[in-house]
């Protein structure tokens, strides 16, 4: 057979990063969509997938082009297209919701439509998100949980997971969306929660700073891993039929008891360090979120390999090796 081809956007993020990592470990040819200013800047926008970087097939284009997104599925002829891009930082939405609907929505529509006409055979995937369940009306939330965005970034999933299923239905597109819950690592943004704990603690650790400023400490959500989890979106594309799934660790966790577990592991009490902030709550809140993964379990056969205790370690290490200190505050060569 053929090498098999993939277009991945969002490559230079942290869940196209390990995609494209896992793609390349099983052979494909990879392709991603890239802005025209990550190719001019590559030190700083492509430094998660700098070492890959020469394994790759970048292409610059805009998910707000319609035909730079037509002209490069057309040209590239993938096999299977994952469609990770998107402005993806909930907090953000509040503030900007246009730009958050106008990207989010039409880029997808836009690559689906591109995919319909020049590539009808490729496979799609579509990256949701648990943010769709939002004010969650049951829990655990499974496939079947009705949604209740409480952002623009949950309402454009929303309508991400509409037109994905709506191609599906109307043009036989083999289309699935992942309704992925918060998946975190070592090469998670740091403006989101977790590594904004995780950095701050090393930044502590490191003796370059006393505090870290958040918002709510009781929000609830369900974290895993982001390697473990773009092998779920692997996995949805290889199935008989396409359909959507729910992929989490099936735990909830606080804001609170990550911290909690990430001072810790550095012999600190989050009470000395974190400091709330009015500022930084969100005027609608997503406040528990569980997901129930049994259909990706037994359909897929996925699972996942690090649990919430083992998640917190390996980012605040990894912050600590960053910050050039150990653990203990001792320092170590980066
Ligand atoms: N970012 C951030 N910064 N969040 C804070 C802070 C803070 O200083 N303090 C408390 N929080 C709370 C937020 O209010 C939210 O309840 C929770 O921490 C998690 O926030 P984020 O880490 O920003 O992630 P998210 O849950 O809003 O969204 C992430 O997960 C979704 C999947 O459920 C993003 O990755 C989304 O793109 C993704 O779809």
């Amino acid at each position: 057979m053929s090498q098999r081809k993939a277009f991945i956007t969002g490559i230079t993020g942290q869940d196209g990063s390990y995609l494209a990592e896992l793609l390349l470990s099983k052979d494909y040819e990879v392709h991603g969509l890239v802005r025209r200013v990550a190719l001019e800047d590559p030190g700083h926008r492509l430094g998660r997938i700098a070492h890959v970087r020469d394994r790759l097939i970048l292409h610059a284009g805009s998910l707000e082009s319609f035909p730079s997104l037509y002209q490069i599925v057309r040209q590239v002829q993938p096999h299977e297209c994952y469609h990770l891009a998107s402005q993806s930082f909930v907090s953000y939405s509040f503030d900007d919701e246009f730009s958050t609907l106008n990207t989010n929505i039409n880029g997808t529509h836009y690559l689906l439509a591109a995919v319909k006409e020049a590539a009808p055979a490729c496979r799609f995937y579509f990256a949701g998100s648990s943010e769709m369940f939002g004010k969650a009306e049951e829990v655990p939330q499974t496939e079947l949980t009705r949604f209740h965005p409480r952002s623009a970034y949950g309402i454009s999933k929303v309508a991400g997971f509409d037109l994905t299923r709506n191609y599906r239905e109307a043009y036989g597109l083999y289309a699935s969306s992942g309704i992925l819950f918060n998946h975190e690592s070592a090469r998670r943004g740091y403006e989101f929660v977790t590594r904004k704990i995780t950095s701050g603690v090393a930044a502590i650790v490191a003796g370059k700073a006393k505090q870290v400023r958040l918002g709510n400490l009781e929000a609830r959500r369900d974290w895993g891993h982001a390697p473990d989890y773009v092998e779920a979106m692997w996995m949805m594309l290889q199935q008989g039929v396409p359909d959507d799934y729910v992929v989490a660790t099936g735990e909830t966790h606080s804001v609170r008891e990550f911290c909690q577990v990430a001072f810790s592991l550095a012999g600190l009490d989050y009470r000395d360090h974190v400091v709330t902030d009015a500022l930084l709550h969100r005027p609608a809140e997503v406040d528990l979120l569980i997901g129930n993964p049994a259909k990706a379990r037994a359909t897929l056969g996925w699972s996942t390999h690090t649990n919430f205790q083992m998640l917190v370690r390996l980012m605040v290490e990894a912050d600590c090796r960053v910050a050039g200190v150990s653990l203990a505050g001792k320092a170590i060569g980066v």
